[in-house]
């Protein structure tokens, strides 16, 4: 809903009306149904975006009220995990934003080398493109037997997609353009072989790899890291929830573990920002110093 921002009331604009108060209500119960009834939590989601993907759903299910989909949700759980798809927006690509693997490469590989072994987190992983993408770079370093990939996402049908590590051959031609200006250092086509339904990525490059599937809003920390990876997952949290987050990933990194955001989120404007210093500030690459 449209409301000034510091709460006040515009006298010139027509009160809110009681429709948008009963949907926001309603929104608010679908959402607490959704946590009670399957434990996914989107009660601190952005609102605005939140609210175009709901209506996309109940427009999919012929649905014209949020109360109708809240009944069908809570009655189906075949609903529940189209609505989920819709929520969780798994939109990805093999070496996204090819920079920052260009700064992962140059920053943090010479870190990760000092360790006998060393974890790294990739959360909110989706269908899996950016894990292959973080395996093949750690394979060119000679870190595969070094370094573990966990890989998670709340979403346990895009998990069972990054296994399979099948991604469409049409994408190949691009995903090639971003390996080249990541840096790759041999040639891509190496790292797949075409069959008549997609690419199919080498099993050696995530023999190693823990997909599992975790809520960021709900579950705990479940292990230490020596680097976390979290791009184009917190964009879609309001400010309490991205809080929530940035204690979860503090209390999960080892100390001179590194933060890698990615260029649309930041550690900025956190209470944890003095916890860090920046490694790369375009790539928002930070390190833990405490
Ligand atoms: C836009 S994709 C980003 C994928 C990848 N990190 C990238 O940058 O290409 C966002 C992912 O975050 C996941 N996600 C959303 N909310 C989550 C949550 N509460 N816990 C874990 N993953 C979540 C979604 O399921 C989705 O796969």
């Amino acid at each position: 809903m449209d409301v000034p921002r510091d709460g006040s009331k515009d006298r010139l604009s027509p009160p809110r009306s009681g429709d948008e108060d009963v949907q926001r209500i309603e929104v608010e119960l679908l959402l607490e149904g959704i946590y009670r009834r399957y434990g996914f939590d989107f009660r601190e989601y952005a609102p605005a975006s939140l609210r175009r993907r709901l209506r996309r759903r109940m427009d999919s299910e012929q649905l014209d009220t949020i109360s109708g989909l809240q009944d069908r949700v809570l009655h189906d759980p075949a609903v529940m995990e189209r609505l989920l798809l819709d929520l969780s927006i798994n939109v990805t690509a093999m070496f996204r934003d090819p920079t920052f693997f260009v700064a992962f490469r140059e920053r943090v590989v010479p870190l990760l080398r000092t360790y006998p072994f060393a974890r790294i987190w990739v959360a909110g992983c989706s269908t899996g493109e950016e894990v292959y993408s973080l395996a093949i770079l750690l394979a060119e370093e000679g870190l595969s037997d070094r370094v573990r990939i966990y890989a998670t996402d709340i979403n346990e049908a895009v998990l069972e997609l990054a296994r399979l590590g099948v991604f469409p051959l049409d994408k190949m031609r691009e995903y090639t353009q971003n390996y080249i200006r990541a840096g790759g250092t041999s040639a891509f086509s190496e790292y797949y072989v075409a069959r008549y339904d997609g690419a199919q990525f080498s099993r050696s490059l995530v023999e190693g790899v823990v997909f599992a599937q975790h809520n960021l809003a709900s579950d705990s920390a479940f292990n230490e890291f020596h680097a976390i990876s979290c791009r184009n997952v917190m964009i879609y949290f309001d400010r309490p929830l991205q809080e929530h987050v940035h204690r979860l990933f503090h209390e999960s990194l080892a100390t001179f573990g590194i933060l890698a955001l990615g260029q649309k989120e930041t550690i900025r404007f956190s209470p944890l920002e003095s916890c860090y210093e920046e490694l790369d500030a375009a790539e928002r690459l930070y390190r833990k110093v405490r």
